[in-house]
């Protein structure tokens, strides 16, 4: 394994990843409003290459593949109900009571952005409505924690503590990451830890944290797309990430909706 050093960036970098956050807010917010029954992924795809082009700005995922996998086709990953990341958008129409994790990758002059929300089709059930909640509710704890001097550990910690207290199943397999130049820099952000180990947080880091939660067990399978990642026992899971800039006067988040 080669020696995984996290790349600090300077404050003209993080002036230029600010840039790369914003257009992917901007574009994160235009999908939002778009998202309502009938919609399909293919779409919302769609819409989202238009909104970044028109920005001047490249899509991420388009054409990402590590590891020996079919190069990713879409703009946005677009995954429904048990479809916990990773989703590719298709001809499926989503339907009232579905929630959708909306997943999105902006690169400008060659900095990047990730970012993903999940939200209602039209009226979703209370429980679909909680997991989202407290989904979302754990990323801006966890971003709270992201403060130079404390730990990764502390973010992971906080993260996972509110899955716990739901009684949510807490995927192991999938977490946040460092952000750069490249989409997944070192480290790897766990949705679960203890307080107080890990990476020192320092002024420079930028990461991308996204907690990810489910109404059932934890365990996930690929689909045989090579892409899509569902929960094994079929049940809703949701998805929320923001990438945010340490920084000596605390965290910013650089793809935050206005
Ligand atoms: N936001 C996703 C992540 O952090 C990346 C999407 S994978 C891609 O892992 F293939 F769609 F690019
Ligand atoms: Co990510």
């Amino acid at each position: 394994m080669p020696v995984q050093t996290v790349v600090i960036k300077s404050r003209d970098e993080i002036a230029l990843m600010r840039e790369a956050g914003r257009l992917n807010a901007e574009v994160r917010a235009i999908l939002r409003e778009a998202i309502r029954p009938g919609l399909t992924g293919r779409e919302l795809d769609v819409l989202a290459k238009a909104e970044i082009a028109r920005r001047g700005a490249e899509c991420t995922f388009v054409g990402y593949g590590p590891g020996g996998r079919p190069p990713y086709p879409g703009a946005i990953c677009f995954s429904v109900n048990d479809e916990l990341v990773h989703g590719i958008p298709g001809d499926r129409p989503l339907r009232e009571g579905d929630i959708v994790s909306v997943d999105l990758g902006v690169t400008y002059r060659g900095w990047v952005s990730d970012a993903a929300f999940t939200c209602g089709v039209g009226e979703v059930s209370p429980e679909a409505q909680e997991l989202m909640r407290v989904t979302e509710a754990s990323l801006w704890a966890g971003i709270e924690q992201a403060q130079v001097g404390k730990y990764l550990g502390d973010v992971s910690a906080t993260i996972g503590s509110y899955g716990e207290r739901a009684g949510y199943g807490i995927i192991q397999e999938y977490g946040g990451h460092g952000v750069g130049h490249e989409m997944h820099e070192p480290p790897h952000i766990p949705n679960f830890g203890r307080p107080g180990v890990g990476h020192r947080l320092k002024a420079g880091m930028v990461v991308a944290l996204e907690p990810m939660f489910a109404l059932g067990k934890p365990a996930t399978e690929e689909m045989a797309d090579h892409w899509t990642v569902r929960m094994r026992d079929g049940k809703l899971s949701a998805h929320f990430e923001e990438t945010i800039a340490i920084t000596d006067e605390g965290p910013e988040v650089l793809t935050r909706i206005r």
